[in-house]
């Protein structure tokens, strides 16, 4: 165990991925102060919206509000996602200074997700992220359906390397590895991320973890032993996917941040 990373960051996904999942329409103050209390309690990187369509998902469609009235948080970076070019002018208009795109690792998924190929998310990623940056913004990106597609069941690891790797070059920082379902066990990420770390350091790609059979946990301890220190959380395990039947809850910040503090 003394291999193990000593620093892990958490990026809080539970403003955007818990919230984007609740069914009763939240009022844009009472989502500032929980991201407020989220920032609060030592958090540092915090996804707190998003800039997809609304009527996708039409419990974010005030993300422009939401992200212009971030509360200011000293040492707390915060981002969104951007799907595309009508995403970025949003966030833009926003201020954020952070933003994540996000494909996946199989067609069928982005096809229900968002109305495209990977090739053609990827294709219309490249002058969304290339504009970002020039605006001074990070970029992270998700690569969904990482292990398993609720649509096409077991995912090639060659066709994840390949799609982190597209993400990589066009310059965005951080490729979050996910398991959108929450099927992955330890064996899968050792797999999966060993095959990533070939090609890539550790330092950018983080693990993004839903929670559906107890699992993610375990995970986290794979991602550690294989020297990953970004792990992405939700506050009281909140979150899911609309467009993947059985994706439950994210990793509960709560509990990733008890395990990791008796960890040393
Ligand atoms: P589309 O219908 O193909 O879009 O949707 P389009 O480009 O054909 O445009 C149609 C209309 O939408 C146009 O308006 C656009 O302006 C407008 P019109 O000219 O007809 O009046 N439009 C937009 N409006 C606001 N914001 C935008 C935007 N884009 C176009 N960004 C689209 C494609 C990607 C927009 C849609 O499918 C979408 O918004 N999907 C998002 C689905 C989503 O949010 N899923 C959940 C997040 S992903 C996730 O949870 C996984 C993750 O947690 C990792 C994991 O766990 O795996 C990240
Ligand atoms: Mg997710």
């Amino acid at each position: 165990m003394s291999a193990l990373p000593k620093e892990v960051k958490i990026v809080e996904v539970g403003p955007r991925d818990g919230l984007q999942n609740e069914p009763e329409q939240i009022p844009t103050e009472l989502k500032l102060a929980f991201i407020g209390r989220l920032a609060e309690s030592g958090l540092r990187e915090i996804e707190a919206t998003s800039f997809v369509h609304p009527k996708a998902i039409p419990q974010l469609a005030d993300a422009v509000d939401v992200a212009g009235k971030l509360p200011p948080a000293e040492g707390v970076t915060y981002s969104a996602l951007v799907p595309n070019q009508k995403g970025l002018d949003r966030a833009l208009a926003s201020g954020i200074r952070r933003i994540a795109v996000f494909t996946a690792a199989s067609d069928s998924f982005t096809q229900k997700n968002i109305n495209m190929t990977v090739d053609e998310s990827l294709a219309t990623f490249a002058p969304v992220v290339k504009a970002a940056l020039a605006a001074g913004l990070s970029v992270r990106g998700y690569v969904s359906t990482s292990f398993v597609c609720p649509y096409e069941g077991d995912i090639s690891k060659d066709r994840v390397l390949g799609v982190s790797t597209q993400l990589l070059d066009m310059g965005i920082d951080e490729v979050a590895v996910s398991d959108t379902i929450g099927a992955a066990a330890p064996t899968d990420v050792f797999e999966t991320v060993g095959h990533l770390l070939k090609s890539i350091p550790p330092g950018k790609l983080a693990l993004h973890l839903h929670d559906t059979y107890g699992t993610a946990l375990a995970n986290v301890l794979a991602g550690l032993q294989l020297g990953i220190t970004t792990f992405d959380s939700s506050a009281g395990g909140l979150g899911g996917c609309p467009y993947a039947p059985g994706a439950a809850g994210n990793l509960a910040t709560e509990d990733l941040v008890y395990m990791l503090e008796r960890m040393g």
